[in-house]
């Protein structure tokens, strides 16, 4: 039996912190699924990159980890993890800023679905600082995102932000 995970996020977009987790996940599961949430209520905002772009940055940006593809949810994590016939959720956690937010996602989780695991994979240090949201910021200035995130993203980003 493979033994499956899933990395979820909003990703919006991929950062380098993200694909180093993703890399390090698909390092000890057979099997990772990049789990995409659709229409996360990000502080009442929408994302930047629709759910069919960040798909597509993520499958770009992961071309080079062969047990590793992208899918989308739009209903609970643990029903898709169920779907995905995985219980186990691997996350990013940087410093202590992350720890309660993770906290009680991990803590609500297991109370839906008591079978479903979230594991934590570090960040490693030169990541601690990186998030999508300052990337955002960063590019929507017009300053250079590069070696925080993917070059695609990189590409897409200037894009978005000329
Ligand atoms: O990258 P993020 O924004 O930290 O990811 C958060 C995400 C998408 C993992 C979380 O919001 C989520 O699991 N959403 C799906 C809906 C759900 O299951 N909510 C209950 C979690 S307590």
């Amino acid at each position: 039996m493979k033994n499956k995970a899933i990395v979820p996020g909003t990703f919006d977009p991929l950062t380098t912190g993200h694909l180093d987790v993703v890399e390090r996940a698909a390092a000890i599961f057979d099997e990772v699924t990049v789990a995409v949430a659709v229409s996360p209520e990000k502080n009442g905002h929408g994302t930047l990159f629709n759910v069919q772009e960040r798909l597509e940055l993520i499958s770009t940006a992961t071309q080079h980890l062969e047990n590793v593809s992208a899918k989308s949810f739009d209903n609970l994590l643990v029903a898709f993890a169920r779907d995905q016939g995985t219980t186990v959720l691997v996350k990013g956690l940087r410093a202590i800023t992350d720890f309660e937010h993770e906290f009680q996602m991990a803590a609500l989780n297991w109370k839906m679905a008591s079978q479903v695991e979230t594991l934590f994979i570090m960040a490693s240090p030169e990541n601690m600082y990186l998030s999508s949201s300052a990337v955002k910021e960063i590019a929507g200035h017009g300053g250079s995102v590069k070696g925080l995130v993917p070059t695609c993203v990189e590409e897409a980003l200037a894009r978005k932000c000329p």
